[in-house]
């Protein structure tokens, strides 16, 4: 059959020519957003008199009744049409006869697919943005629950200093807050309409570009129509985010990982949310967290593809740009996914609170304490730290730890340590003392944790 652009060729195309130019079996996605864009440049069109309102109503009416039909399953979309736009196009016209041909007066597929691509991925923003929101508030929780729980701050995946699991999972939190920040700033750009850009130089019909807009919720309308069908930064910007995010998820699933190690085994995660080995009887993985881990590659993989795809291209509209929806809506999926699996798995994560006690207690992370001991005591620091390096090397050597080491040891290495040194290492002391802003005693990780829900509010 010839195609709806037949014209200068016959609009006949190989069948191999068309599997390859086709999109519909994947830009179907957008139907909804197809529609209603459609809705909106007909009751433009009526009511800038360029067509009839009687024809432009018979258009919406044409459009609705189509929504409601793939909605409901009733109507199936034609894999022989190129994309969705000549799809909704063609049903148009079938359903109302040439009437429906009117309806791409004044626009063109370019404004058509960059309209729909921004307003399919707001609403994907608003969902990833809800699904966040729901992770950073259960890891909020989760902090809440083990507020007080001392364990192992590392560098290096050395022991480091005491800190609390609390303090360890706001830092999380901190993290999923500065994505959300990314995902709604990210949004208010991509909330501009290109709509009426047309091919790419606009149009000698008297359009109304901003009543479009704002029928369709946009803030703003793209100023340039160039670079309003050129444009897919938006779409590079979303990416950008979701990799951050994902680069987030990873590093949580990494500890995660760890943590359920027999090596570590500070946090249990629930049997729901693990898997067996089909040969070892002992196994409980985390599977979960290494999917997380993995995914990551895949939502970064999204973001180059497209950047490449983009980096090339001359202005304006070029078909590589149909590139562009399948690596957004694939990196959407699999966030979503990520998001909804994460949060479950943290929800349902026990922390073993005696086992980072005892890893705490190894390692002598309380040996910058014993160096701020002897400060306070009136030595320079760079002097305390020799001193404290000194004993933590004798203690080593005989097996011994800074909360047990005898007094007269530690008089040999300075008189100035007296019996109150035994309190200055004791790990919940340790702890405590850290009340720099944001730092790791309980009292600052209630701050925290009052200011991420004071955000959170904010946002919904
Ligand atoms: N399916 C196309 C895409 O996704 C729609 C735009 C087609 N425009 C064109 N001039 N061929 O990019």
């Amino acid at each position: 059959m010839a195609k709806m652009w037949a014209g200068r060729t016959d609009g006949v195309t190989s069948k191999l020519a068309d599997d390859f130019n086709s999109s519909i079996h994947f830009d179907s996605r957008m139907f909804r957003q197809d529609i209603t864009g459609s809705m909106a440049h007909a009751a433009m069109l009526g009511a800038k008199n360029i067509i009839s309102q009687a024809e432009a109503e018979q258009i919406m009416d044409g459009l609705s009744g189509i929504l409601e039909d793939i909605e409901s399953g009733k109507l199936p979309f034609d894999m022989e049409c190129e994309d969705i736009h000549m799809f909704v196009e063609q049903e148009l016209t079938a359903r109302i006869g040439d009437v429906g041909k009117k309806l791409h007066t004044a626009r063109s597929r370019n404004d058509q697919v960059a309209l729909d691509f921004r307003m399919y991925l707001r609403d994907e923003i608003d969902e990833i943005v809800e699904l966040c929101t729901g992770l950073t508030r259960t890891v909020t929780d989760q902090a809440e629950a083990y507020a007080d729980a001392i364990m192992p701050g590392y560098t290096h995946l050395q022991r480091a200093q005491p800190i609390t699991f609390g303090h360890h999972l706001m830092a999380y939190a901190m993290m999923l807050l500065r994505d959300l920040g990314r995902l709604t700033d990210c949004r208010k750009r991509m909330n501009v309409s290109p709509i009426g850009s047309c091919a790419l130089a606009g149009t000698t019909y008297d359009t109304d570009r901003v009543f479009e807009a704002e029928k369709l919720g946009f803030d703003a309308v793209c100023m340039n129509s160039i670079d309003g069908v050129s444009d897919r930064d938006f779409a590079i910007e979303l990416l950008s985010a979701l990799s951050i995010l994902m680069m987030h998820l990873s590093r949580f699933s990494e500890e995660v990982i760890l943590w359920c190690s027999w090596e570590f085994k500070f946090v249990e995660l629930s049997d729901s949310f693990t898997t067996g080995s089909s040969i070892m009887p002992q196994k409980k993985n985390p599977d979960m967290a290494e999917l997380c881990r993995g995914k990551t590659g895949r939502v970064y993989g999204d973001l180059m593809g497209l950047l490449t795809v983009m980096k090339g291209i001359p202005l304006a509209y070029n078909k590589d740009m149909q590139e562009d929806k399948e690596a957004v809506f694939d990196a959407c999926d699999t966030v979503k996914m990520c998001l909804k699996v994460f949060a479950e798995m943290i929800a349902g994560m026990k922390a073993i609170p005696e086992n980072m006690k005892s890893a705490a207690q190894k390692g002598f992370i309380n040996a910058t304490d014993l160096a701020d001991y002897l400060v306070r005591k009136g030595l320079p620091f760079r002097t305390a730290y020799k001193i404290s390096g000194g004993i933590v090397a004798d203690c080593i050597a005989r097996g011994l730890v800074l909360e047990t080491y005898p007094m007269e040891d530690y008089q040999k290495h300075s008189p100035l340590i007296e019996e109150d040194v035994y309190s200055a290492v004791d790990l919940s002391v340790c702890v405590e003392k850290r009340i720099s802003l944001g730092g790791t005693s309980v009292a600052s990780v209630y701050k925290q944790i009052a200011f991420v829900r004071e955000q959170l509010t904010a946002i919904f």
